[in-house]
């Protein structure tokens, strides 16, 4: 152990570490922390007594349990506009599909993105990100997709990395430009796909905009092979891919994700068996989504079972998007993941903690409490870890600390 002194210690509360198979559950832990990272954690009796003197400042938590800054894997939060009044034609019966090919749906938002400045748009944007942040939610995931311009692309990415330094969130983004087909590209799918291709993905790369490439695989929006060129060409720009996969119908797309080492599959409602082993086997992360199965009043749900039996992780996320899935609620959707998919509480909050983490190829940093981790967790006053997933919203996080410093949560 290193001979430095610590800067802070929180201890008195049960932790949930995320560490091994299970929560990897402390009771009356203790947590060290120097500059911005975890530099001891363990049971309090354990910790060194003399480090523990020499801490200028402890933090005493009176019960309660610290989990790991949660974290949210699949978002596309940032946006413009709103659909309340497709919300209102689902419920008089209208499916999203039959709204989406009569021009609404995505490309409504795409139309009210387009539209707001950036300043418009992170206007509208930041309350979201700020209602996952009130609950515990310390690293994010946000999609373009809404811009399907190279301009308008950037311009929500901008926006996604300027949420982050606004919050002292930690952002991840992707590029989600293969979402829908632009209407000035209708009837011309190939031709986008080489828009995609030679000048918004290698212009993100080149500013540092996209963290990872995403796409829509889908009968309403792209084929297997129109991803494949988009996966191909991120994967000679180095960048690591992910996909919407499988949601509305089979078209082998977990398995297309795998072929591509995808940091994860997303949705995969109609995953088939060979999917899920093809996802075991390159280790792609199955992100699951109960908020747009909720929204959609999807029946078919993912094949959680198989994901058991072939140990592929799973992860938990809000898919927050105007349309099929109109959440900002991490706590709302852990519920969701246990009382539709079935979900242990165990694997739900390992879904929004060490998976998530996995899912955005952020496993050596986030995701867990553990020594050489970023010091990012959260303090819920509750009687036991499960309580998260058990109370729909309700308690807020007491505490939430990012980098080793508290934030105060308005
Ligand atoms: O993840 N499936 C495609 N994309 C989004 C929906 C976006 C929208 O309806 O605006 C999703 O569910
Ligand atoms: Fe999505």
């Amino acid at each position: 152990m290193s001979d430095k002194p610590w800067d802070r210690i929180w201890k008195g509360a049960g932790l949930v570490t995320c560490e091994g198979e299970g929560l990897g559950l402390i009771e009356q832990g203790l947590i060290a922390v120097r500059d911005n990272e975890i530099v001891w954690v363990g049971a309090e009796v354990d910790a060194p007594r003399d480090k523990i003197a020499a801490t200028p400042q402890i933090v005493s938590l009176n019960g309660g349990w610290v989990f790991p800054g949660l974290i949210d894997c699949h978002t596309h939060l940032v946006f413009g506009g709103n659909r309340a009044r497709e919300f209102e034609m689902r419920l008089e019966g209208a499916t999203y599909e039959e709204i989406a090919r009569a021009g609404g749906g995505i490309l409504s938002t795409v139309k009210a993105t387009r539209a707001a400045s950036e300043e418009e748009l992170f206007a509208a944007s930041l309350p979201r990100a700020r209602d996952l942040l009130r609950e515990g939610v310390t690293t994010l995931e946000i999609k373009s997709g809404y811009g399907l311009d190279l301009q308008s692309e950037i311009k929500m990415l901008k926006v996604a990395r300027a949420i982050g330094a606004e919050l002292g969130l930690t952002i991840k983004t992707s590029c989600l430009a293969a979402h829908a087909l632009p209407p000035e590209y209708a009837g011309r799918a190939g031709d986008y796909i080489d828009l995609i291709c030679s000048q918004i993905l290698p212009r993100l790369a080149e500013e540092g905009l996209a963290d990872a490439v995403d796409g829509f695989c889908e009968g309403i929006a792209f084929s297997p092979d129109e991803i494949a060129r988009v996966f191909e060409t991120a994967k000679d720009l180095g960048l690591p891919v992910k996909l919407h996969a499988d949601q509305l119908s089979d078209l082998d797309g977990a398995a297309l994700a795998a072929s591509f080492d995808g940091l994860s599959a997303d949705h995969l409602e109609y995953t088939n068996p060979k999917g899920v082993e093809a996802m075991a086997r390159a280790g792609t992360v199955a992100v699951l989504l109960p908020g747009a199965f909720y929204t959609l009043k999807e029946t078919r749900r993912p094949p959680i079972e198989t994901f058991r039996k072939e140990g592929v992780s799973m992860a938990l996320a809000s898919d927050c998007n105007p349309g099929s899935s109109p959440i900002s609620s991490l706590r709302l959707i852990l519920n969701m993941g246990c009382t539709l998919f079935g979900l242990t509480p165990t694997e739900a909050l390992r879904g929004v903690t060490v998976n998530a983490a996995k899912a955005l190829g952020e496993s050596t940093r986030k995701g867990r409490l553990a020594v050489g981790m970023d010091a990012d967790f959260c303090h819920y006053k509750i009687g036991a870890p499960a309580d998260l997933c058990y109370w729909m919203s309700g308690a807020r996080p007491d505490k939430v600390v990012m980098g080793g410093g508290e934030i105060t949560v308005l």
